[in-house]
């Protein structure tokens, strides 16, 4: 018999609301985690999968004993909640990770981040000893993300039975970036992960990275002798040094590249329920028959809203024959708004994209229409009428949405992909690449876009839909499965 499987990741399948009269309603979490974890767990219907109680309402639902099988959240002191998930994932991990930092003012790593540090290690260790006390005798467990990157360790320490694996869907930062954290930090990142057997990234560049990052020199203090093997991709040798100064035993941590991908068929069938339908028509009747360049993702600093808004406008200056012939759907749905510089971020969002309409617009034309909610039909209706995706991420993990496009537009699209999205290292050859800070380059793939013969367009399309759907969401977790053994 196959052994138990576990996940643990921040965000769980589902979240609550909690209505006036006290009622509780569930419903799908978001983003891509989710939906990749989701689908590749319908396959494992025993597994468990453990989350942390994100809100009130998650919490309200945790001590009522209100769940769903299969997923265990955990109540979190909201305190340590809020400081290893605001105050240290999304704004010290997520940013070196992304290289998002105003490096004249950031990082600045004083006492209050130490503080907030200690509530970082609270929350994985909570996370380690759930999955201690759920995980039968050698049962697989596949820990997600940064925000969980001490759980192998912790983990390890506690039930050295278990295999281990961490799969990180952000990059991983290059050395340089991640060297400013503070030397006992980063030790503790590194052997965080390193206490897992194996170590997934959505791509080799992600994988490298994380190999020289921890290789480029000795961790202070607690490690040494990291060795990659010959081909650089197969993971790191390590021993760690003890307390009393001498080393302990060696161990190998594989690292591997695991590109999530989309489940060509599930999406299609999602993309053409009558509600898409809809929304798809009310669309079509606000943009006409104007050609499309459609965008979607949570409003967050590292997918480069701001610059893809600039280099529309400036499409519409340089070659103003695309003037009232092109609409740009914009959807940028609110994220992380307990902290200031996103919602500072979204703000600027909203007002480029007014300035541009009130530069441009006419009586008949809007050139951008942004949408800011959550709404996945409407997001599936733009894919479905794009000419044009624009992903132009000054980093990014994978990217699905570069995925998703080619696969449900209707007469095809031509995707213009940011060369620092991962995304990139396997649609590169059918995507139009832009370095996602050169808006003038970006303002001519566009127009290149825009300009694209049909014929060229469609096979284009065909290609990348193939690559986009090459390992989707259930291969994607078996093969890291089957690398833990069986
Ligand atoms: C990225 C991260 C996920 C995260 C998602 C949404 O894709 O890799 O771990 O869940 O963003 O972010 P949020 O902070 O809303 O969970």
């Amino acid at each position: 018999m196959a052994s138990q499987v576990l996940v643990a990741a921040n965000r769980g399948p589902l979240s609550y609301a909690l209505a006036a009269d006290g009622a509780l309603s569930a419903r799908r979490g978001g983003g891509g985690l989710v939906s990749g974890l989701s689908a590749a767990l319908a396959a494992q219907p025993e597994a468990l999968w453990i989350c942390a109680a994100l809100s009130d309402a998650d919490r309200e639902a945790v001590r009522r004993g209100v769940g769903e099988p299969g997923v265990r959240m955990l109540d979190i002191d909201p305190a340590v909640y809020d400081d290893a998930y605001n105050g240290i994932a999304n704004s010290v991990l997520w940013f070196t990770h992304h290289h998002l930092y105003d490096i004249p003012r950031e990082p600045a790593f004083d006492a209050e981040f130490r503080r907030r540090w200690d509530s970082y290690t609270a929350y994985n260790q909570a996370f380690a000893e759930a999955l201690a006390e759920e995980a039968a005798p050698g049962a697989r467990v596949l820990v997600q993300d940064y925000h969980l990157a001490l759980v192998p360790g912790a983990l390890r320490q506690l039930r050295p039975d278990l295999r281990i694996a961490h799969f990180t869907h952000t990059p991983w930062a290059s050395p340089d970036f991640l060297h400013m954290l503070p030397d006992d930090i980063r030790s503790r990142l590194v052997w965080g992960m390193l206490g897992a057997d194996q170590l997934g990234f959505h791509t080799a560049a992600w994988a490298a990275a994380f190999i020289s990052g921890a290789t480029v020199d000795d961790v202070h203090g607690v490690a040494d002798g990291f060795v990659p093997r010959e081909d650089h991709q197969g993971g790191v040798h390590h021993r760690r040094l003890t307390e009393d100064g001498r080393y302990g035993e060696m161990r190998f941590t594989g690292v591997g590249q695991y590109p999530l991908g989309v489940d060509g068929d599930d999406l299609r069938a999602l993309a053409h329920r009558p509600e898409v339908d809809e929304k798809l028509a009310a669309l079509r009747a606000e943009v006409g028959d104007r050609k499309t360049i459609v965008r979607v993702d949570r409003t967050e600093l590292s997918k480069n809203i701001l610059r893809g808004l600039a280099a529309y406008r400036e499409l519409l200056t340089t070659h103003p024959e695309w003037r009232g012939r092109v609409v740009h759907l914009a959807s940028a749905y609110p994220s992380r708004q307990d902290l200031e510089v996103y919602r500072t971020y979204t703000d600027a969002v909203r007002s480029l994209a007014a300035e541009i309409n009130a530069e441009f617009g006419t009586e008949e034309w809007e050139p951008v229409l942004v949408s800011v909610q959550d709404d996945f039909a409407r997001s599936l209706a733009a894919y479905r009428m794009a000419d044009v995706a624009l992903i132009n991420p000054v980093r990014d993990g994978m990217n699905l949405v570069a995925k998703e496009i080619p696969v449900v537009s209707e007469a095809g699209c031509v995707l213009v992909l940011s060369t620092g999205a991962g995304a990139y290292e396997e649609l590169r050859q059918d995507a139009l690449g832009v370095n996602p800070y050169d808006v003038t380059a970006t303002a001519e793939a566009l127009h290149a876009a825009l300009s694209m013969p049909e014929a060229e367009r469609t096979e284009r399309t065909k290609r990348l839909a193939a690559s986009a759907t090459a390992l989707p969401p259930e291969a994607w977790f078996t093969a890291q499965l089957e690398a833990l053994g069986n």
